[in-house]
């Protein structure tokens, strides 16, 4: 993932463009302290969230047409789709088929021509936009290339800013950057910029800011494409252990057999709708 790649999917760098205003905007440094304990207590309160019975994301009839040209494109076809409690559910298909558009609309960076997305039993394709993004920032993360490293901050400062934009207290930033950036080995590298960091450093920079504020949801469009197959391994070593100990969810997109493994559920795109 490469932060000058930013430009390619519009409704993500608008969305990524808001995150950088308002950071921005947020003036007081960092007078971070280590407090374990607090990092301790605010896995304990995760852990301790209710789970409902039913599932995490429920998707009902989701159609998505594009108007192109004056024409109508119909990407989505009426999409059915459960992302159950501490589960890992894969997309697979062809390039086209629609994947990053329906994870766009799970994140609530798009919405549905028709049809119904719930999160934690909440009608999320009836939420306005503010309401939208505050259910963003604090439950869900994203692994998306266009959900890119800010170029001018280290490696630990991008992950903190994830922290920031999701109001976890100042108190909890430095314990839990550490704990994430060890999380995908890199805590060697916490002060690189992003330019002295490879590609596949970036990507993981990208996969701790990402899970660093325990979303509910982690939503990650092909999170692995840019690693070689030990260090892949590795990051779905990570996503295992954070649903096991931080009870998240997983949706992602993947072309990699290997890896389609260790989901728990794979559903199959051809061309707009699952089969
Ligand atoms: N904003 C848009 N306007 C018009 N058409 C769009 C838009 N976004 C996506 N599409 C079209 O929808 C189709 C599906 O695109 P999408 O990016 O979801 O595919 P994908 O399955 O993620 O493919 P890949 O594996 O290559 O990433 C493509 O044909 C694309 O051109
Ligand atoms: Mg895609």
């Amino acid at each position: 993932m490469k932060w000058w790649k930013k430009e390619k999917a519009g409704a993500q760098a608008a969305v990524a463009d808001q995150d950088e205003k308002e950071a921005a905007e947020l003036s007081d440094e960092a007078d971070v302290s280590a407090v374990k304990q607090e990092t301790a207590a605010a896995r304990d309160l995760v852990l301790n969230r209710p789970v409902p019975s039913g599932p995490l994301m429920n998707v009902q009839g989701v159609v998505r047409t594009f108007q192109v040209g004056g024409k109508p494109l119909h990407v989505l076809k009426g999409i059915h789709m459960e992302v159950q409690y501490q589960k890992l559910v894969m997309l697979r298909g062809r390039s086209g088929s629609g994947k990053t558009t329906l994870l766009n609309m799970l994140g609530g960076l798009d919405q549905p021509t028709e049809g119904e997305i719930w999160f934690d039993d909440k009608p999320f394709h009836k939420l306005g936009d503010d309401k939208r993004t505050t259910v963003r920032r604090k439950d869900m993360g994203f692994i998306f290339q266009a959900f890119a490293l800010m170029p001018l901050l280290s490696a630990y400062e991008n992950v903190e800013l994830s922290l920031r934009m999701a109001q976890v207290p100042k108190a909890q930033w430095k314990p839990r950057v550490i704990e994430v950036m060890e999380l995908v080995g890199l805590g060697k590298r916490m002060h690189h910029r992003p330019f002295e960091l490879s590609g596949g450093e970036q990507q993981r920079v990208a996969i701790a800011k990402a899970i660093a504020h325990r979303p509910r949801l982690l939503l990650a469009d092909e999170p692995t494409a840019e690693l070689d197959s030990q260090m892949s391994a590795q990051i779905m070593a990570v996503f295992k252990n954070i649903i096991q100990t931080e009870g998240v969810s997983i949706c992602m997109t993947t072309h990699d057999p290997t890896i389609l493994e260790v989901a728990d559920h794979v559903y199959e795109m051809v061309d707009g709708k699952f089969v």
